[in-house]
């Protein structure tokens, strides 16, 4: 099976988690795509979604689905979003599409993160894929200083501004052997808007496309 198959597969799979008549929390990304594209048939079954993206709010709207603003709810019973990796524990890296400060925010609204991924997502300890990270653009140059002392190399994205005006450093050769602890450290520095590793707001289950079928890890 394609990588496109596999995550058609956890895109699928998803829809078995949507709560009947409730609004639901929607990620960003390709595989969260196809799960846009499975939650379009089923639009009489849901009250709606909050987005996490611009991105994942045209595709919604395009295809006939309602969206609702993040302030308009107090909770949601389900947020369903992709990841960059995720490790055995349920914490993942994630922005790797740039939208981390919003997934992270409707994820602080959900009671249960459903992660949807190929198995090529699937590590040991999180870190082989470079870590993203929200930051004000004066402050880019200084924190960017602060992962070299860390050990990392840091590197601006070129030519991306995220949905709320800000600038991704990508973040290479870090192990991430602690991944609450190096999240709440982070969140510490200036000018860093979100991290994004999503440790406090890992995943509950993670519905793995492999080519003997979708595999449920419960954390
Ligand atoms: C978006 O900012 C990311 O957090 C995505 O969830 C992540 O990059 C996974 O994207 P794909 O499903 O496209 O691999």
């Amino acid at each position: 099976m394609t990588q496109d198959q596999l995550k058609a597969l956890v895109g699928r799979a998803a829809i078995d988690h949507v709560v009947p008549g409730s609004v639901v929390g929607v990620g960003t990304g390709s595989t969260v795509n196809c799960f846009i594209d499975e939650l379009a048939k089923i639009t009489d079954r849901i009250a709606g979604a909050v987005s996490s993206s611009v991105k994942s709010t045209e595709r919604l709207q395009a295809l006939g689905i309602k969206v609702l603003e993040a302030s308009e709810v107090e909770s949601l019973p389900v947020y369903v979003d992709g990841a960059d990796e995720i490790d055995h524990h349920g914490n993942m890296i994630k922005g790797g599409g740039a939208a981390l400060t919003r997934e992270k925010i409707v994820a602080d609204l959900a009671e249960r993160f459903v992660c949807i991924a190929d198995e090529s997502k699937y590590v040991r300890t999180l870190g082989r894929f470079p870590l993203p990270v929200e930051v004000i653009p004066m402050a880019a140059a200084q924190i960017a200083r602060k992962f070299a002392v860390l050990g990392g190399t840091p590197k601006l994205r070129e030519g991306v501004t995220t949905d709320n005006g800000n600038l991704i450093l990508d973040v290479a050769g870090l192990s991430i052997a602690d991944p609450a602890a190096l999240e709440s450290e982070i969140n510490q520095w200036p000018g860093v808007v979100t991290v994004g590793i999503f440790a406090r707001h890992r995943a509950g289950i993670c519905l793995l496309g492999t080519p003997q079928g979708v595999r449920s890890i419960e954390f």
